[in-house]
């Protein structure tokens, strides 16, 4: 009741408008497999999975780089394709890119300066001029692909172009100076520093200028705006003015705001088994289990994860009365691989696993099952149905999306979400056992306490967030943001 509510909203808000979504991974790409065949892949990633939900309700067009080695053999003449593959509710259009433009736009500066320059988390972010302009011209890209979907004159008034995250800061400027009329909006979906951290990147007023050059910004969340406005502010003297807040700088005002995203409960919702067992868990991964504590994520420094692994340690360390009792299971997706600190992180994270392994493992059990591969959506929905606990700890975190899926999919009597303070989500999911993931004692205790919560408690908590989860969905979020650019 609730989606179609929100969603025809958005439907109305839509109508006679042409949605253009720019963003840099696209939502399915095509591999060439051993046999000859063309296999596709959704990929992972919450901000993928949003836009991929939003544009099968509401239709329009993805603009994205291509990711994979068969993609050219699917497309069109106009390097587009239609997604879902058999359905084709929307038109997915690529972007192709040359082995060097993806070194310097996606894994430098996209993935070695923006990303830990924006993220709390002490990885010194790296400037290299090589890598900055090749962002410029990628961005040039991404705008001159937009332009080309707009054939006629008129389709300047109608065409809504919502641009997505740290990629694409420079876009809306390359929009902007081809047709004022134009309507721009970002959303950039992870942190924005503090202005101490932002002004030492030698590009920060290209940047801010960029992004001031669109109609709407948004955030997650509200400390999110008030670090981009003081940025703005220090940086190019911004004028600001409240209710609703605008940035008014040269001759453009931009309004800026904070928009927690949802998720698309009813798409979990139908994605559920209805019935689950730990057989699922024994199949797929060859354990029996008696507690279940899962986690899923990419591997990324930002995610906590050597930080949970000392957790985890320290729990067995303090608590030796859940050796064989408590089993956790850790689904990490390999990311950005080529880039030396996530290789890094990959190697500290193997070396932790085998130690706590082989400190706490008895003849036939072993604390942590660490499976480094994307899995499928459907399974993961399944061992969060299962889980007993979903531990997330992300050290900085835009939203965090899994904390919201884990909220809706899990046994409401039995399941508890374990959440870091630092994720964005935190602010939505109050009701969830908050953690600093820093604090390696206090969260070890906070396990236990997890553990030993009553049903009716656990009850209560669910119940709440997951009504909160259910009315800010993914189709109100997007109404509230494009609302600011119809
Ligand atoms: O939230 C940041 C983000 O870049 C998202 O846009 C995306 O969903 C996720 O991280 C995965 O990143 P990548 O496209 O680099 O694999």
């Amino acid at each position: 009741m609730q989606e179609s509510n929100n969603l025809d909203k958005l439907a109305k808000l839509l109508k006679n408008k042409k949605l253009i979504v720019a963003l840099q991974r696209p939502s399915y790409s095509y591999n060439k497999v051993y046999n000859g065949k063309i296999k596709y892949e959704k990929s992972a990633g919450g901000v993928h999975l949003l836009f991929d939900a939003l544009l099968k309700k509401t239709g329009g067009t993805m603009i994205a780089r291509s990711s994979g080695n068969a993609d050219k053999l699917i497309i069109d003449k106009e390097n587009s394709l239609k997604i879902p593959p058999k359905k084709g509710d929307y038109k997915l259009k690529l972007i192709f890119l040359k082995k060097k433009e993806v070194e310097n736009f996606y894994y430098g500066f996209a993935n070695q300066t923006l990303w830990p320059l924006c993220h709390n988390v002490f990885v010194k972010p790296i400037f290299h001029q090589s890598w900055w302009d090749t962002y410029l011209q990628v961005n040039q890209k991404f705008a001159q692909s937009i332009l080309e979907e707009i054939k006629e004159k008129n389709d300047f008034k109608n065409t809504v172009i919502w641009v997505n995250d740290y990629h694409l800061a420079l876009l809306p400027k390359f929009l902007k100076e081809k047709n004022k009329e134009l309507k721009v909006g970002v959303f950039w979906h992870i942190p924005w520093p503090t202005y101490e951290i932002f002004r030492i990147c030698p590009w920060r007023k290209e940047l801010l200028e960029g992004l001031l050059s669109s109609d709407f910004i948004a955030f997650h969340r509200s400390y999110h705006v008030a670090n981009f406005i003081q940025c703005a502010t220090r940086d190019l003297g911004v004028i600001t003015d409240s209710e609703p807040t605008l940035i008014i700088f040269k001759d453009l005002k931009t309004k800026i705001g904070n928009l927690p995203a949802g998720i698309d409960y009813e798409e979990i919702k139908s994605q559920m088994r209805k019935k689950v067992s730990k057989k699922i868990i024994k199949k797929d991964f060859g354990f029996d289990y008696k507690k279940l504590i899962l986690s899923v994520d990419r591997i990324d420094y930002t995610k906590g994860i050597i930080e949970r692994l000392n957790i985890i340690d320290f729990f067995f360390q303090k608590y030796p009365q859940y050796i064989e009792e408590v089993t956790f299971l850790m689904i990490g997706a390999p990311s950005r691989t080529h880039i030396p600190a996530y290789k890094k992180l990959s190697h500290e994270i193997n070396d932790l696993v085998e130690k706590i392994n082989w400190r706490y493992s008895t003849s036939n059990w072993q604390p942590i099952h660490f499976i480094n591969q994307t899995i499928d959506r459907k399974k993961i929905i399944s061992y969060y149905q299962l889980a007993d606990i979903c531990f997330v700890t992300p050290l900085d975190d835009g939203m965090n999306l899994v904390a919201k899926e884990y909220v809706i999919a899990c046994n409401p009597k039995n399941g508890m979400l374990i959440l870091s303070q630092f994720a964005g989500a935190a602010k939505d999911l109050t009701e969830a056992i908050l953690i600093n993931p820093y604090e390696v004692e206090k969260s070890a205790d906070a396990l236990t306490y997890t553990l030993n919560m009553p049903s009716s408690e656990k009850l209560k908590r669910n119940k709440i967030m997951k009504s909160k989860i259910k009315e800010n969905d993914i189709f109100k979020w997007a109404y509230e943001f494009l609302k600011n650019l119809v």
